[in-house]
């Protein structure tokens, strides 16, 4: 994926590793429309990308994101956001990405940018990082899942007391409570260790780790129940793969596996 972009940088920092940087640096990577186009864009085609095995989301040391764009939001009328499903784009790609997204999250994680990390599989964090829904304090609310994914990961409660009140809460606190993975000291070191882990997710068969992302991710939209079933059938399923004879056989053979990702 070339550089073809205004708002956002991609590399791959090590093989099988697309990286995705907001770049808006003026506005603290406030996500306007423009911006999340391009995110949309480049995320599809590290996707469909055969060498990208797994992706990082990471923003500035300052800011992850600083929130949906207040500026274009300010003159938006109901009529206009409802006829336009204003920021269904939001949810209607990342959610259907299969390769796993890592967030790396330093600095501000505000409202949309809160909820951003929160749509991704994996949050990185530095302890420094500061996450919040402060919607409230601009007479809105989250519109992003930031009522409905917080609440999966931090109880009701201490989201209800978020989304009432905006305060944030800090990288150490997200971490504690279950939002981030890990927390790091160093925005340079959480980046790092977010692409460390992207190139070992990377490194695993693609149908296992797409597999793998099917499932948890349907524990989050289905009962218990139903969710056992599915993971389940999946998992018979993977016994139709080569790379489940190829990953059992390196095993046995004490070889290291050679994925055939099929
Ligand atoms: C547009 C933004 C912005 C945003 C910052 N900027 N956040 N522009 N939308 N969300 C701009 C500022 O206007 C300023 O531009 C520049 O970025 C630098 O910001 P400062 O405020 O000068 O920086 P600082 O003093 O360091 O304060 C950082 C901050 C503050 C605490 C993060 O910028 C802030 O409170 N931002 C808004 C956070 C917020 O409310 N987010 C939720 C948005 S609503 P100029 O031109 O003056 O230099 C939302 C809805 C989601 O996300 C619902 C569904 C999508």
């Amino acid at each position: 994926v070339s550089n073809q972009y205004e708002n956002i940088l991609v590399d791959q920092p090590k093989p099988g590793v697309g990286k995705i940087t907001l770049n808006r640096p003026r506005a603290l990577n406030a996500l306007s429309s423009a911006l999340f186009q391009e995110l949309n864009d480049a995320l599809q085609k590290l996707d469909n990308d055969d060498s990208t095995g797994a992706i990082v989301l990471t923003g500035s040391e300052k800011a992850f994101a600083a929130g949906a764009d207040i500026k274009e939001m300010k003159d938006l009328t109901f009529s206009k956001a409802y006829n336009t499903n204003f920021i269904a784009s939001w949810s209607s790609t990342i959610p259907n990405i299969r390769k796993p997204i890592i967030a790396a999250v330093n600095g501000h994680a505000l409202g949309g940018g809160c909820e951003l990390a929160l749509m991704t599989d994996i949050i990185y964090c530095s302890s420094s990082a500061t996450f919040g829904q402060p919607e409230i304090k601009l007479g809105i609310i989250p519109g992003a899942g930031g009522s409905q994914r917080l609440i999966a990961a931090i109880g009701k409660s201490r989201a209800m007391e978020l989304i009432l009140t905006g305060k944030n809460f800090s990288g150490t606190e997200a971490a504690q409570w279950g939002v981030a993975a890990r927390v790091f000291y160093s925005a340079e070191e959480c980046v790092q260790g977010a692409v460390n882990t992207a190139e070992k997710i990377a490194g695993m068969s693609k149908v296992a780790m797409r597999a793998a992302k099917e499932v948890v991710n349907k524990s989050q939209e289905v009962g218990l129940r139903d969710g056992l079933d599915y993971e389940r059938k999946v998992f018979h399923g993977l016994f139709g793969s080569k790379d489940q004879k190829i990953g059992m056989s390196a095993f046995a053979e004490k070889k290291k596996p050679e994925w055939s990702n099929e």
